[in-house]
């Protein structure tokens, strides 16, 4: 599916779908802060029915690029797009015009408040002609409750506070919310950093439900594991600059654990580690093992 409906509950979406082309592009993209370069050189692209991870360390860059994207900041150098087009977004309310929603770790979300009632916040529907106009409460409850099946989200009761949710059910509804107003590229900022393994196999499934209801999906993440459970493309950013872009199948989880690692610099730490008594480094990889090409195949022909 790749035509998502136009409009269909769309208070957020005012463009037509691109055609096949990227959703959203970076090309050369960087952020000075100042005199900080936080970002330098950055090329990515955001396609509908794809999820594109990035990666990275603490400081690699990665909130900076969302935050382009997003409409927190405005990029420096380099060039942004969205449908082909050049942007420079002003607000956040400029890339949600776009079809560009951002689900931020710490959600806005009012935890006493109903969960159907956070699903509206802010976009709430009414009924009747004005004066008398009046909240659509039950219109509300059964889009929400629709919606969420939708997605695969089951809760018991909609009526409960979404502060009495699990963080990764909060992400599952920011998700199923995103989706609901018309969202075509869905940014997720580490949704899965503070949840137990669980929970992050619950928000890794409606990061791939978007991804199958046709949204470009970027997927920001530490954790290599998840990035791989669910990604088609890999982007790995170090020190503000892309260090690996790949597709899925150009690159296996062992490189982009090794990647994110810095096979380097886990081979300074361990020698440092080594130093430290009580600490025993035995069982550790080397630096080679970490840098050796993963799945050597035993019958060499040459
Ligand atoms: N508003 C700012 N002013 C100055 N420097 C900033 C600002 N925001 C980020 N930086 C710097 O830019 C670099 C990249 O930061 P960024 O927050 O994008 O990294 P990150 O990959 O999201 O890290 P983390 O995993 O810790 O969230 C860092 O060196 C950071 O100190
Ligand atoms: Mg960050």
């Amino acid at each position: 599916m790749t035509d998502h409906g136009t409009g269909t509950h769309g208070a957020v979406r005012t463009d037509a779908p691109a055609a096949d082309g990227p959703l959203v592009e970076l090309r050369g993209a960087g952020k000075s802060y100042g005199n900080i370069r936080a970002l330098h050189g950055v090329d990515l692209t955001v396609r509908a029915n794809r999820v594109t991870c990035v990666l990275g360390d603490n400081g690699a860059g990665k909130s900076t690029l969302i935050k382009i994207i997003s409409g927190l900041h405005q990029h420096t150098e380099g060039e942004f797009l969205v449908d082909g087009r050049p942007v420079r977004f002003g607000s956040p309310r400029d890339a949600l015009a776009k079809g560009i929603a951002t689900v931020y770790q710490d959600l806005a979300t009012v935890p006493l408040m109903p969960v159907w009632r956070n699903f509206f916040l802010g976009s709430e529907l009414t009924r009747g002609p004005w004066p008398v106009r009046r909240l659509d409460i039950a219109g509300m409850k059964a889009t929400a409750d629709r919606e969420l099946r939708d997605m695969g989200i089951v809760l018991d009761d909609l009526e409960q506070p979404i502060g009495t949710l699990s963080g990764g059910q909060r992400q599952c509804v920011a998700i199923a919310r995103a989706v609901h107003f018309g969202a075509r590229v869905l940014i997720l900022d580490e949704p899965t950093a503070a949840l137990g393994v669980k929970q992050s196999g619950v928000v890794l499934k409606y990061i791939a439900a978007a991804r199958e209801r046709g949204l470009g999906v970027i997927f920001i993440t530490h954790n290599p594991h998840h990035a791989f459970m669910v990604g088609d493309h890999f982007s790995v950013l170090r020190l503000g600059t892309l260090e690996l872009s790949a597709d899925r199948g150009e690159v296996s989880l062992d490189e982009l654990t090794n990647h994110m690692a810095g096979g380097a610099e886990l081979a300074a730490l361990k020698h440092e580690l080594a130093q430290v008594s009580g600490v025993d480094v035995a069982g550790l990889p080397e630096a080679g093992d970490l840098t050796a090409p993963v799945a050597t195949s035993p019958e060499g022909n040459t």
